[in-house]
């Protein structure tokens, strides 16, 4: 039985007035424990509506959510324990951060699963140093702090909750190269430390690629594919026709690949790069 799963699962905003989109159709996704699994598609197909179904956020217009095996929405105890098993960090950390003060902000969650004080203040201050936000940094207010920052605040606002499936939404969505590598290797961190389950949304294939062990493709308001990191980009042709693409060192390699280069057309990441040039540079020293 899969941990997270959803059966035929639609949104429809709007539903019933002129204005309705239907933003989901029929959706089935499996997510297995410890899977770090990376959602992409276009703008509008859906991503986020299915984000903030998966932790009962958004009740469906039909199909379900089940959290191992059982409807999210059985019961308001089962409610609840989803919010805190599936928690999700919104594509734009502004919509999460409310409080007045970074601590504040990263308690909230905690606070409300009922922990003693002690331990939502333990939480507190290990979910910071694990972003990066120094204490120091604990009485400003959220709005005064740097996009990256905001994120990390938001980011840490989840993890201090512990979920079992941690959800982001985007994380890395206008941060420069170094925030980026920052929270990269801080959700791959999350997973390999506790073994939790990782959902991420992407529109950087490179990143995707570095990170994820499957993906799941949307495409107007459907999943079109799903499947391992090689198995869906092998498929370029039809990433691209659907507006998205591979990973640009996949790029430079199925291109040498195509000029007669003995290189391999499966590479994705500059570390599975660096691996194949070796491997090729040693062949050669073998044939001398
Ligand atoms: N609050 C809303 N009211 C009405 N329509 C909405 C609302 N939120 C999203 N939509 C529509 O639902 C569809 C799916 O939107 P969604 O935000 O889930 O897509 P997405 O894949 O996350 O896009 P992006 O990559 O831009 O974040 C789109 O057509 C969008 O315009
Ligand atoms: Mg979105």
């Amino acid at each position: 039985m899969a941990l997270l799963q959803t059966e035929n699962l639609s949104y429809i905003y709007g539903e019933g007035t002129p204005f309705c989109v239907t933003a989901l159709d029929k959706v089935n996704i499996e997510i297995e424990k410890g899977d770090i699994i990376a959602v992409i598609g276009q703008t509008g197909s859906g991503k986020s509506t299915l984000m903030q179904l998966l932790n009962g956020l958004l009740k469906p217009t039909s199909g379900r959510v089940l959290l191992d095996g059982e409807d999210i929405r059985s019961s308001k105890a089962k409610k609840l324990e989803t919010r805190f098993r599936v928690g999700l960090c919104f594509q734009y950390p502004e919509y999460q951060l409310f409080e007045n003060t970074v601590y504040e902000d990263i308690a909230f969650g905690p606070k409300n699963m009922e922990l003693s004080d002690a331990e939502v203040d333990k939480r507190v201050r290990d979910a910071a140093k694990y972003v990066g936000i120094p204490e120091s940094a604990f009485k400003t207010h959220p709005f005064d702090l740097s996009g990256g920052e905001k994120r990390r605040v938001a980011i840490a606002g989840v993890i201090s909750m512990e979920p079992e499936i941690l959800i982001l939404d985007e994380p890395t969505s206008g941060l420069d190269p170094k925030g980026r590598e920052q929270i990269l290797s801080l959700i791959k961190n999350y997973r390999d430390r506790t073994g939790k389950t990782v959902i991420v949304v992407s529109h950087s294939m490179n990143d995707v690629a570095k990170i994820a062990s499957r993906v799941i493709v949307m495409y107007q308001s459907k999943v079109l594919m799903t499947g391992t990191v090689d198995e869906v980009f092998e498929q370029s042709e039809k990433l691209t026709e659907i507006g998205l693409s591979v990973p640009q060192i996949t790029e430079v390699f199925t291109k040498l690949h195509t000029l007669g280069y003995p290189v391999s057309e499966k590479v994705y990441t500059t570390k599975q790069a660096f691996l194949e040039i070796k491997r090729i540079l040693n062949r050669g020293k073998d044939n001398a």
